[in-house]
């Protein structure tokens, strides 16, 4: 398939929490139920990587108790799903300021990494957390510049090296939750993306919703600058 790596703003659970009566923190953990069904599709489907936004820069704005029922989100999903993720040859990865959300977090993000290590997974699972677009770019910038690396010898695999996101190019950006934004997610790296906007909240967002979105990729036309 031509569709290989895949990334998701899965927005939405507040509101969900909202309409079902129910509080910020069980919408948030419905987001992971949600999240476990379209990782089980895209090994279905032989995807290679799919990167998911969990957290961004702009998310410690919100209520000291929010972000704590996250933190603590974080550390029971790896508890009770990292195994039937290495089942699955899932290679799961985090990337962002992390280390934000404290010791305990940081080390069991490590535990997860390590052990769903695999030199040839069947998906690499990223995970954005504590991270934001621009905040990569300024600590490119200051990498190069800390390593003095000469204007000349910058290209392209330079931004991807430096860069914290794990993959180069995205082919297809899914938001959910309805808003037409990219809200500090992967800048660089969705330059060519085809990007699709759903209106389901994400906590409602399926599998076939998801293999909607698939199919409308597969249907589109991608010309990358030249002639038809
Ligand atoms: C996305 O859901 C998850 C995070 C940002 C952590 P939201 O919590 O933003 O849900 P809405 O947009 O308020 O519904
Ligand atoms: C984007 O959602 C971040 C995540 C899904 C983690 P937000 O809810 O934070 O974005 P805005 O505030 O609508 O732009
Ligand atoms: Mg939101």
């Amino acid at each position: 398939m031509n569709l290989k790596n895949i990334a998701i703003i899965m927005d939405g659970n507040g509101r969900w929490a909202k309409k079902n009566n129910l509080k910020i923190k069980e919408g948030h953990a419905k987001g992971v139920s949600a999240l476990k069904e379209i990782v089980k599709e895209c090994v279905n489907q032989e995807i290679e990587s799919l990167t998911v936004y969990a957290f961004s820069t702009e998310n410690w704005k919100r209520p000291k108790s929010e972000v704590e029922s996250i933190n603590n989100l974080i550390v029971n999903s790896i508890n009770n799903e990292l195994d039937e993720l290495i089942e699955q040859n899932v290679k799961v990865k985090f990337f962002g300021d992390y280390i934000n959300f404290g010791k305990n977090t940081f080390k069991k993000i490590k535990f997860a990494e390590e052990k769903s290590f695999l030199q040839k997974p069947q998906l690499r699972l990223n995970v954005a957390l504590g991270y934001g677009g621009k905040m990569d770019i300024i600590n490119i910038a200051r990498e190069v510049s800390r390593l003095k690396i000469k204007p000349s010898q910058i290209d392209e695999k330079t931004i991807n090296d430096l860069s914290q996101v794990p993959e180069s190019n995205i082919d297809l950006l899914i938001r959910t939750g309805g808003d037409t934004r990219v809200s500090n997610f992967l800048l660089y790296q969705i330059a060519y993306s085809e990007i699709h906007f759903v209106r389901k909240l994400w906590p409602d967002y399926s599998k076939k919703d998801f293999k909607r979105n698939i199919k409308k990729y597969l249907n589109s036309e991608r010309r990358f600058g030249d002639r038809a």
